[in-house]
């Protein structure tokens, strides 16, 4: 993975460079790295703030050999390397919010986001998106996510070298990936499990026809979100928002 490494200064998104690279034909495991974003993007349309070369913006495109189905699993193993490659440089409590977002201290420093053309029973090719906040300072994200973002530097109170952490990011991806296509999802359960923002405690479920609150209990082998809820009844989540 990685072999074909495409950087540019400024794009609109590296999901959309990706996303045109895959149609042209672009090899499994190409990656598009970006120093900025005019338009990143986040899961539900979101913009994703990526204007300045102070973060990791990159697009991974794949070509599993699986069902669609499967392709959440991959948010949920991509965010659980993430933390193995952070684990190599700092020892920072990193914590996986179900399904895509890595906090440190109760605030987001970095979002996954997940997209596919597909088949009804195959994946032509996905695009993994990861972006990172790594040397903003707290005044650098606007005002109405301040309070609730931050970055490694932030954290760590030091400046990260970003070609140092790209590539260990790399390494670590095609590990993760290689064992997660030989040994499935039962590979990273535990792991993600291990690192779970919120597990026992009691959150906010909201989906679009009801929101309820429920208590954090794992996932399930294909990925799902296990929550208990009040009248002790344990459901599983494919989408929703988790809230507290
Ligand atoms: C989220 O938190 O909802 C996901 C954020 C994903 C951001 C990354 S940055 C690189 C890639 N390009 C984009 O436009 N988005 C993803």
């Amino acid at each position: 993975l990685g072999q074909s490494l495409v950087f540019k200064d400024e794009v609109d998104s590296t999901q959309n460079i990706a996303h045109q690279l895959a149609r042209e034909g672009a090899v499994n495991g190409t990656t598009i790295i970006a120093n900025k974003q005019l338009h990143g993007r986040g899961r539900l349309n979101r913009e994703w703030v990526s204007h300045h070369d102070d973060g990791i913006w990159m697009s991974m495109i794949l070509r599993p050999e699986m069902a669609p189905c499967h392709a959440s699993q991959m948010t949920l193993f991509t965010a659980t390397s993430v933390v193995d490659t952070l684990a190599k440089f700092a020892n920072i409590p990193v914590k996986i919010k179900w399904p895509n977002d890595l906090f440190i201290n109760d605030k987001k420093f970095c979002g996954i986001l997940t997209e596919m053309q597909a088949e009804l029973d195959h994946i032509e090719y996905m695009v993994i998106g990861i972006g990172i906040n790594v040397n903003q300072e707290s005044m650098s994200f606007p005002e109405e996510i301040r309070q609730k973002s931050t970055s490694l530097a932030i954290e760590t109170q030091e400046k990260w070298d970003r070609r140092v952490l790209i590539q260990q990011l790399l390494v670590d991806f095609e590990t993760t990936y290689r064992e997660f296509l030989t040994q499935g999802f039962s590979y990273v359960k535990d792991k993600w499990t291990n690192n779970a923002y919120k597990l026992g405690e009691k959150v906010l479920v909201n989906m679009p026809k009801k929101s309820f609150e429920a208590t954090i209990e794992g996932i399930t082998d294909d990925g799902a979100l296990l929550v208990r809820t009040i009248d002790n009844n344990i459901e599983k989540i494919y989408s929703a928002e988790i809230h507290w």
